[in-house]
This record gives C-alpha cells, structure tokens and sequence, in this order.
C-alpha cells in the first residue's frame, strides 16, 4: 500500500484536514467516549469558571487519531476562550514562543501538538511561563547583553503527545492536569461513525457501523477514514443504497483490512518476527530495518495496537509474537 493511501497514517491529506475540521464534536457532551477523562475535565472547567481563574495545563496523551487535538478545541470551547494551535518543532527558538505567548488574552489557551518534540531550550523557557506566568528573555549580545523580565497575562497550556515517555520530568510535572487518552471501544466507535455518516448524509446501517467500528483499531480517526472509502465504494456500485455490511466487507477487502483491522505492514510486521526470528524477541530498530519503515512509526502507529489487542508483547530482551498473534496468522505456535 502507498504512503498516502495508508490507513494507519498520521499524516493528514488536505480534503481530509478540512473534513476532520467538519467532523470535530465541539462541546463535551458531543465527544464520544473517554468518559472518565470529560467527566474529571467538566469537573476542572467549571471550578475554573466559577473562580474566573485560567484552567490548569493539561498534558493529553495517547496514540495517534485518538482525539486529543479535537478535546484541547472542545476544552477552549467550553471555557469560551481563544485557542491558539501551534506544534513542538514548529517553535524553533525562544523568540518564537514569547510571540505566540504575547498574543494570549487572560485565559486562553495555547495548545502545542507534539509536545515532546519541543527545543530543549524553548522548554526551558516554558517553565517559568507554565509556573509564574513570566519569561526572561535576553535582549542584546555580548557585554551588553541583559535580561528582560517579560510578565504574561495567565493562560492554559494544553500540550498533546503521543510520547509521554519522551517528555522531560520538569516538563510533565508543570501540568496540573494529566489525561492518558485510551483506544476507544466498539461501541462508541459506531457512534463516531454513525455520526459522521449523518454529517455525509449517507445511509448507514446498524451492522455497517458495527463492522466499520470494529475494524478500526480503536481509533476515531481510522473509523472515518475507512468510513469515507466504503462510501465511495457504495456509491459506485449500484446495489447499495446504504452502507450495510456487505459493502463493508467488500470494501474493507479491496483496501486490505483484515477483520481485526490490521493492515499490510501490520501483517508485514508479525510474519517477519515469526519467519526470521522466530517469534522473537526482536529489538525495534532491527525489525523498523526489516520491514523498511522507520522505528518511530512502528512504535507510535503499529506496535501500540499490536499489545493492546494482544498479538505481541514487549519482554526485556524485546518484543515477541503471542499464541493468539500466530493464530490470527493461521500460523502454528511451536516454541
Ligand atoms: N471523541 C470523539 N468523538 C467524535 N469524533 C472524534 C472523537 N475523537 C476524535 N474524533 C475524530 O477523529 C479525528 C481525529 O481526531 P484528532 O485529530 O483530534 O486526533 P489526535 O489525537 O489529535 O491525533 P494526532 O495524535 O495524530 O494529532 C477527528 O476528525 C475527529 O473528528
Ligand atoms: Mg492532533
């Protein structure tokens, strides 16, 4: 499968990025599932409304497509407050973060995507600014060079990543508020779903939504995707009127999605651990050189749902296919 067609990419295509902007749910009480994170968050926003005080920095992490940058939105939303959506590599020098921070009216947000791909030096500076409210900056160079003290009005950072471990600990532990995004289920999946295909204005039925749900790896993001491809197969081919679940099977089969939800690379990824190493356990990088994608996708994108669903599991010596990893494989488990 190429890049651009892939199921599983993170990477958004231009139609689709205007469509994600469509499909976002704009208050809590329309975003599906992650209940017990909306229900602390409903908690935080009306403490902070009622105290007329800036909501404390919230952390949200989780794998790709799970919804964190649509909640920072829903989270502006509902605190009636501007946000202003910038990314970790995107700021490269300090000079960079004191604009976008001089731009914030008291309490609105500045949400970074890509938190841990932060320059450690425009970290650095983000502390006194998380903690304090204020930023020194150097002005001049040399023997003239003097600090400036540079008070901010207070804001609400709301930092997205889908590598928590990759965040410092003075980092982390200046947000108050911490949110481990969690795959969704099934059933709400279906609801995300069924909602999008009404946004469409396509006819969707139970069992369609049911087998989109469950084939999209726990991921909003993927069940609209996969979503948008069955409906043009539907529109194409006569008999279908309504996505139901033969135009789901059909559709899903051309595409390579097998009834788990997993893909060409996914599938790529286990044969190649169970042909060459025997199941392993096999390090990151020496399978990332195997199979020819980058260590980082696999870890971010393919691995995480692999443990969650349980087709592999990561040993200190590396990560191993499980018995029911062969059997999805139809491959015997022999160890
Ligand atoms: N809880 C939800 N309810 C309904 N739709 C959702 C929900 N969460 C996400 N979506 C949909 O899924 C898509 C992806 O969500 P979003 O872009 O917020 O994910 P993300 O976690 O920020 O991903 P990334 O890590 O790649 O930045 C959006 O188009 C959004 O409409
Ligand atoms: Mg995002």
């Amino acid at each position: 499968m190429d890049e651009d067609n892939r199921l599983v990419s993170k990477d958004i295509e231009e139609d689709e990025a205007s469509l994600e902007g469509s499909l976002r749910p704009q208050t809590l009480a329309d975003y599906v599932g992650q209940s017990e994170i909306k229900h602390e968050l409903s908690v935080y926003i009306e403490a902070a409304k009622q105290r007329e005080e800036s909501l404390d920095h919230v952390l949200l992490y989780g794998p790709p497509g799970l919804g964190k940058t649509t909640l920072a939105m829903v989270i502006g939303n509902e605190m009636a407050v501007n946000v202003r959506t910038t990314s970790g590599p995107a700021i490269e020098k300090p000079g960079d973060l004191v604009a976008l921070l001089n731009e914030l009216k008291p309490g609105d947000i500045l949400f970074i995507d890509e938190i841990h791909r932060l320059p450690k030096i425009v970290e650095e500076m983000l502390y006194s600014a998380m903690e304090d409210f204020y930023v020194d900056i150097v002005v001049g160079q040399g023997p003239t060079a003097h600090p400036i003290h540079f008070p901010l009005p207070p804001f609400t950072l709301i930092g997205a990543t889908t590598r928590a471990g990759q965040l410092s600990a003075p980092l982390r532990d200046r947000f108050g508020i911490v949110e481990h995004m969690n795959y969704y289920r099934i059933d709400e999946l279906e609801k995300i779903v069924s909602r999008t295909a009404d946004i469409f204005r396509t006819p969707i039925e139970e069992e369609g939504a049911h087998a989109i749900a469950s084939r999209s790896r726990g991921t909003p993001r993927i069940a609209n995707r996969l979503l948008k491809r069955v409906r043009d197969f539907a529109q194409v081919s006569e008999q279908h009127n309504s996505i139901d679940k033969p135009i789901v099977d059909h559709s899903l089969e051309i595409l390579g999605v097998d009834n788990k939800g997993l893909d060409g690379t996914d599938a790529k990824l286990l044969k190649t651990m169970i042909n060459y190493y025997n199941g392993g356990p096999v390090g990151l990088s020496t399978l990332a050189a195997n199979i020819g994608e980058e260590a980082d996708t696999i870890a971010e994108m393919y691995e995480p749902y692999l443990l969650q669903i349980g087709f592999i599991k990561r040993t200190a010596r590396g990560r191993m296919v499980t018995e029911a990893g062969y059997a999805h494989l139809g491959i015997p488990f022999v160890k």
